[in-house]
């Protein structure tokens, strides 16, 4: 596991929190939800009936485990399944268990910026998986996108799934396909989960839920800044909010401040200053269509080979290939 650029991560952490607190309107990444809280509030958000993107993207992967599994297999060299923002790999066990039993020759390389997410996704592969070659790392996904290239003596195939691409900006996301893409040689893969345009009620429940977890999940930011850079945020003084814009087809998430404060945080020797009824954006969730993923995929130099889909079209996986 590589701990090398944990100093490094931290600042940039520090960096980006003075910076985001500074600004106006505020802003944090949503990169930084996920620590030991962060990603146990994730699990039971996956596990609420509203967040239906976990439910569709599993029945995609269940019902077409030998598609999938057949598009990545290499007979020849075998190959790399690299796959960014792991979590807990639920998903994902489906597609390792099928490539162990049918006799696949390949690593797995979890990769993701929570510490936690990794050391508890290693343990439990070892146990339940014990043949399973693992390679974990702990990193960030622009971070991780040069040293891809290294990975080419063999077949890769790089995953993203839980839509996390929607936690980019179209800007961002071009900038970070297009360095995927540069990664890949042409028998190269891409695989990754977006989540559809659909009902706006649908998508603003996902994010809204009445017994309080995802408030949880976006005060827990607040809870990691408070620990992690002494600071002194009454968590409880802010209130979870989202938005959906069916135009644009983005979903975000705010922390609003219910009144006015002043939030010291020492380690940063910065004192920011709330108004009654400010904001903190802390995440989008973008949703697509065919059309926007075409044009994601055009800008990027990609090609989309297929697509698999859930029943009610909520959401889909796109395997892409080098244009
Ligand atoms: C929405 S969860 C999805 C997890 C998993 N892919 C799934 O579908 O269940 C996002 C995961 O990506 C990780 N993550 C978020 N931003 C990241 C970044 N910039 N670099 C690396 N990992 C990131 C988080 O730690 C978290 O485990």
């Amino acid at each position: 596991m590589d701990t090398k650029t944990q100093p490094q991560r931290n600042t940039t952490f520090k960096n980006e929190i003075f910076e985001g607190l500074s600004s106006f309107p505020k802003h944090l990444s949503s990169k930084y939800f996920y620590d030991k809280k962060g990603d146990k509030l994730f699990q039971d958000i996956m596990a609420m009936p509203e967040y239906y993107l976990t439910g569709c993207e599993f029945e995609i992967i269940s019902k077409n485990t030998v598609a999938i599994g057949e598009l990545f297999r290499d007979k020849e060299k075998g190959l790399d399944l690299i796959e960014l923002g792991a979590g807990d790999g639920k998903k994902t066990k489906v597609l390792l268990k099928y490539m162990t039993e049918n006799n696949f020759n390949f690593t797995y390389k979890p990769i993701d910026i929570s510490e936690n997410a990794v050391e508890m996704l290693s343990k439990n592969l070892a146990h339940e998986m014990p043949t399973l070659n693992v390679e974990a790392e702990i990193g960030e996904y622009f971070e991780v996108l040069e040293r891809l290239k290294g990975f080419n003596k063999r077949k890769k195939v790089i995953m993203v799934l839980g839509s996390n691409i929607g936690n980019l900006k179209h800007p961002k996301a071009i900038e970070f396909l297009t360095k995927l893409q540069d990664a890949m040689l042409p028998e190269d893969m891409l695989f990754m989960g977006f989540d559809q345009k659909k009902d706006p009620q649908t998508i603003l429940n996902a994010y809204n839920d009445e017994t309080g977890i995802t408030e949880a999940f976006n005060r827990n930011i607040l809870t990691r800044i408070n620990r992690e850079f002494r600071a002194d945020f009454e968590v409880e003084k802010f209130r979870h909010w989202e938005a959906y814009n069916p135009e644009t087809g983005t979903a975000k998430s705010f922390l609003v401040a219910t009144e006015a404060m002043k939030v010291s945080i020492e380690k940063l020797q910065l004192t920011v200053s709330f108004d009654q009824w400010e904001s903190i954006h802390t995440e989008i969730s973008q949703k697509y269509d065919d059309k926007i993923v075409s044009w994601l995929a055009e800008e990027s130099g990609l090609r989309i080979e297929t697509s698999f889909t859930d029943e009610k079209e909520f959401y889909k996986n796109y395997a892409f290939t080098k244009a």
